[in-house]
C-alpha cells in the first residue's frame, strides 16, 4: 500500500479531466482498506473513493486523498432450482458481472449491460436502464463506516433505494465504503423487455429472446450507438436526471407543448431531460472544448483538453434555458467535485 502525491488523475475519470489529486493510493482487499483507515493522511484529509470514474466530474484539484477500489472477486452463495445469489466485491468492472451472470444463464441484470463504472456504485445511485433497476435483484451491501473501520450489512430497504438515488448519496453520505454488493438472480425465465427502445431493436432484427444473454447483447448495441464511448470521448454518461412532475403540472406542460414525451411511473411522471434539451437547441452543440452529444442530449462530452468548469459553465448554461423555456429544474445526475 502506497501513498502517491500529487497523483493525475485524467485516466481514472472518464471524462478525461486532468487533475491532480494531493494524495492516491489503491486498496486491494478489506484488509488494506483497514490498514488505510487508521493512517494520519487518510483521518486528517477530505477524502473520494473512486471506482470506475465514470459518474464524477472533477472541478479542480482535489485537496485531499482519493482511494481507488481495486477489491475483485465474484462468488456464487446459494445455488437452487430458482435462483442463485452472487456476491461480487465492490472493485469489479458492473459489465463484467453482468458476463459473469448471463454466461450461467440468470435472468435480473441483463438490462443493466454496459453500464460503466464499478459494482461498488451500482447501489450508490441505484443504477438502472432499459426498465430494469438494482433495487429489483438486490439482497444487501456490504459497507464499512470509515471513521471506526466498522462493518455493517444494509439489507434493500435500509439502502433506502429511489431514482438515481440512496442513503449512501444522503444521510450516509461520505460516511461508508462500500465494500460488497449480494444479488439474488433469477434461474427461471423473466424477460423485461417492455421498454420502448428495446422493443423495438428486438422487433427490428427480428430477435426472439430465448436467454439472458440474447438480451444483454441487444442492449449492449443499443447502448453502443446511442452513448458515446469514454475511450473515443470524454463523457460521463446522463450527466442530468430525467425531470418527475405531477399530473397537473404535465397538463398544464402539455397545453404549451403537445408533443412533449411522457412516462407514468409510479404516479408520477417522467418527462425525458434529453427532450427538454434538445428543445433548447442544445444537442450536438459545441462550445469550445465542450459539448452536447448529437445522439443523446442528456450526455456532455469532453471534446479534448476540457477543464471542469467549462463542462459546468456549459452544464449552467443548459439548465438555465431550460429553466426559462420549460419552468423545470433539471438537477445533474453525476457527481460533481469541488
Ligand atoms: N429524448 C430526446 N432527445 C434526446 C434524448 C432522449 O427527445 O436527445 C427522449 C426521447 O423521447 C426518448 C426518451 O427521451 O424516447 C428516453 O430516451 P432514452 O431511452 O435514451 O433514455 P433516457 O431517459 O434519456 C435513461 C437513463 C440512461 C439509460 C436510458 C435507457 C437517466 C438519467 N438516464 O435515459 O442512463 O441508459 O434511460 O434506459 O435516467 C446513465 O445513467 O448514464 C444513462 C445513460
Amino acid at each position: 500500500m502506497k501513498i502517491h502525491n500529487n497523483y493525475n488523475l485524467s485516466k481514472l475519470n472518464t471524462f478525461g479531466i486532468s487533475v491532480n489529486a494531493e494524495f492516491f493510493i489503491e486498496i486491494e482487499n478489506e484488509n488494506e482498506l483497514n490498514e488505510l483507515l487508521s493512517t494520519l493522511e487518510f483521518k486528517n484529509n477530505k477524502k473520494l473513493f473512486l471506482g470506475g470514474g465514470s459518474n464524477v466530474l472533477f472541478t479542480k484539484d482535489f485537496d485531499g486523498m482519493v482511494i481507488l477500489n481495486k477489491l475483485k472477486g465474484i462468488e456464487i452463495l446459494t445455488d437452487d432450482a430458482e435462483s442463485m445469489v452472487i456476491r461480487c466485491m465492490s472493485g469489479e468492472i458492473w459489465h463484467d458481472l453482468v458476463i459473469f451472470t448471463v454466461e450461467r444463464g440468470l435472468w435480473g441484470i441483463e438490462n443493466l449491460s454496459l453500464i460503466p463504472g464499478t459494482v461498488g456504485a451500482a447501489p450508490m445511485q441505484n443504477i438502472g436502464a432499459y426498465g430494469a433497476e438494482l433495487t429489483n435483484v438486490l439482497e444487501n451491501v456490504e459497507a464499512f463506516d470509515i471513521s471506526t473501520g466498522e462493518k455493517r450489512i444494509f439489507n434493500t430497504e435500509e439502502c433506502k433505494l429511489g431514482y438515481r438515488d440512496s442513503v449512501f448519496k444522503n444521510k450516509l453520505k461520505d460516511k461508508y465504503f462500500i465494500s460488497a454488493i449480494t444479488l439474488r438472480l433469477s434461474k427461471k425465465i423473466k424477460k423485461n423487455l417492455a421498454y420502448k427502445a428495446l422493443t423495438e431493436y428486438l422487433a427490428k432484427n427480428k430477435i426472439e429472446v430465448s436467454n439472458s444473454k440474447d438480451v444483454s447483447d441487444a442492449v449492449a448495441d443499443i447502448r453502443r450507438s446511442k452513448l458515446p464511448d469514454p475511450k473515443v470521448i470524454g463523457n460521463a454518461g446522463s450527466f442530468f436526471k430525467n425531470v418527475f412532475v405531477e399530473k397537473p403540472e404535465l397538463k398544464k406542460l402539455q397545453e404549451k407543448y403537445p408533443l412533449m414525451p411522457h412516462f407514468e411511473e409510479g404516479g408520477v411522471v417522467k418527462i425525458p431531460a434529453g427532450w427538454l434539451i434538445e428543445q433548447c437547441g442544445w444537442k450536438g452543440k459545441r462550445v469550445g472544448n465542450v459539448g452536447v452529444h448529437d445522439r443523446q442530449a442528456l450526455v456532455l462530452v469532453n471534446h479534448g483538453g476540457a477543464k471542469g468548469g467549462e463542462v459546468l459553465d456549459l452544464a449552467n448554461k443548459i439548465i438555465a434555458d431550460v429553466k426559462e423555456k420549460f419552468g423545470l429544474e433539471l438537477v445533474p445526475e453525476v457527481n460533481l467535485i469541488r
